[in-house]
């Protein structure tokens, strides 16, 4: 069926289309997807087994790379000389992490008013799950 995902943690590149959109005849879980849009994030991840729900992990790399990549590094990638290395942030520590970007921390500015809750939420999936790798 669908290929499973790269294992390597790579970011998926532009939704390579696996072919021509075929129409979807019958999903056995099509009512458990649509139900689990519903529920809201923070209950995905007990839903999924993981601690973070994939669509979040996503969401969070997408809004790292806009707000966060050009000082962090793509992939949180960077020489952590003076920017903190985002690859060793404690994954047990939430509270600082959402403390730290909603206050701003030495260097790094306050991003109170340039994001909601919900995005520091899917950023925290990203960075707290090592961008997926640790889910
Ligand atoms: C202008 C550059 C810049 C941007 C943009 C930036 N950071 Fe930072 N960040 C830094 C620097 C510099 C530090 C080190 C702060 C210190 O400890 O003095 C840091 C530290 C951190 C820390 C560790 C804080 C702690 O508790 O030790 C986290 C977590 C973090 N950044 C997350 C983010 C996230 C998420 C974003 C995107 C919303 C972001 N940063 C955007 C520069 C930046």
């Amino acid at each position: 069926m669908t290929p499973p995902r790269s294992a390597c943690g790579a970011p998926p590149q532009g939704g390579a289309a696996s072919g021509p959109a075929k129409p979807v005849p019958r999903r056995p879980l099509g009512s458990a997807f649509v139900l689990l849009t519903l529920l809201p994030l923070s209950t995905l991840a007990q839903a999924t087994g993981g601690r973070f729900e994939p669509a979040q992990i996503d969401a969070g790399r997408e809004q790292y790379n806009r707000t966060c990549a050009q000082c962090h590094g793509r992939n949180m990638v960077n020489a952590g000389t003076t920017v903190y290395d985002l690859r060793k942030f404690p994954v047990d520590q939430p509270e600082r992490f959402h403390q730290s970007v909603t206050n701003g921390k030495g260097n790094m500015p306050s991003f109170k008013d340039a994001l909601t809750p919900e995005q520091v939420a899917v950023l925290w999936a990203f960075v707290g799950s090592r961008g997926g790798k640790e889910n």
